[in-house]
């Protein structure tokens, strides 16, 4: 049994540590991921998409790149890390709020759930994140998200560590992947960050609890929300070094509004 998590202890990377956000993950790692997007919701979406819902804008990297080729609404939940995508992209619109229950009142020609979609931590948060989805498309408008971690791609303590630095600041990330009930539908992922400024060392730890599902399950909730859906490969030379890659290709997931 998982003790309760206060909310000071998780997300850490979107709240008060969203600063080490783009030294980590910068945003020209984000080029050929935006690209495949971009490519995926033409051929996908056709002529007609133009203007396109983030659901999950984190600091907007990957707006970054999808906003050369679409006119981008963006949101989440988390303010600190919202106000470096606004930084970033200030013709982007943003907005704060819940990828589970937003309804903005308006359609979108596309909508896009990037790496959000992994902190649904239920079958009922996810179909709740395809529920926003569908509400803000036309019939057939579509939405892309991809699968980063599913039961038999798992491996339990899958532990990664990477260093990266920006003016004097160091920073050594590590993270763990651990399953202590492979029955619940999520997994811990564990962040210890050791930030070394002029030499000075600060070590924060930090707690993200991501869904994990079989991917029938992720047809069947798409499926019973209005989606046709079209499977796909998520094929990039270079994946982010986490869960994913092994191989590095995920499987990508379309969903056709019917
Ligand atoms: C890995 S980050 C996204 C990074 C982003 N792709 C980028 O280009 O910078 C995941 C984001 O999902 C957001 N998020 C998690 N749960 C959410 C929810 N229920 N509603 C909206 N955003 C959520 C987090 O705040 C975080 O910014």
């Amino acid at each position: 049994m998982r003790p309760k998590l206060r909310p000071e202890e998780i997300m850490r990377l979107y709240k008060d540590l969203a600063w080490l956000w783009p030294i980590i993950s910068p945003p020209e790692t984000y080029i050929d991921e935006g690209e495949l997007f971009i490519r995926k919701l033409k051929e996908y979406g056709g002529e007609r998409v133009h203007h396109i819902l983030n659901l999950g804008a984190g600091g907007g990297h990957l707006d970054s790149v999808l906003k050369k080729a679409f006119q981008i609404s963006s949101l989440d939940i988390n303010p600190p890390i919202l106000q470096l995508a606004k930084r970033l992209n200030p013709e982007v619109e943003y907005r704060i709020d819940d990828l589970r229950i937003a309804r903005l009142g308006r359609k979108f020609d596309a909508v896009v759930i990037h790496d959000a979609i992994c902190h649904m931590t239920s079958l009922e948060e996810l179909r709740a994140a395809f529920l926003t989805a569908h509400a803000h498309l036309d019939p057939g408008g579509v939405m892309i998200t991809f699968i980063e971690e599913w039961p038999e791609h798992f491996v339990q303590n899958r532990t990664v560590v990477s260093h990266h630095h920006q003016g004097n600041i160091e920073v050594t990330y590590i993270e763990n992947n651990y399953d202590p009930d492979p029955d619940d539908g999520n997994y811990e992922c564990t962040y210890i960050y050791l930030i070394r400024r002029d030499g000075y060392l600060d070590i924060q730890t930090d707690r993200h609890i991501l869904g994990i599902f079989p991917i029938a399950d992720w047809i069947d909730t798409l499926k019973n929300v209005g989606f046709e859906v079209i499977e796909d490969r998520f094929e990039i030379s270079k994946l982010p070094d986490t869960a994913a890659s092994k191989n590095n290709t995920l499987p990508m997931l379309i969903g056709r509004k019917t």
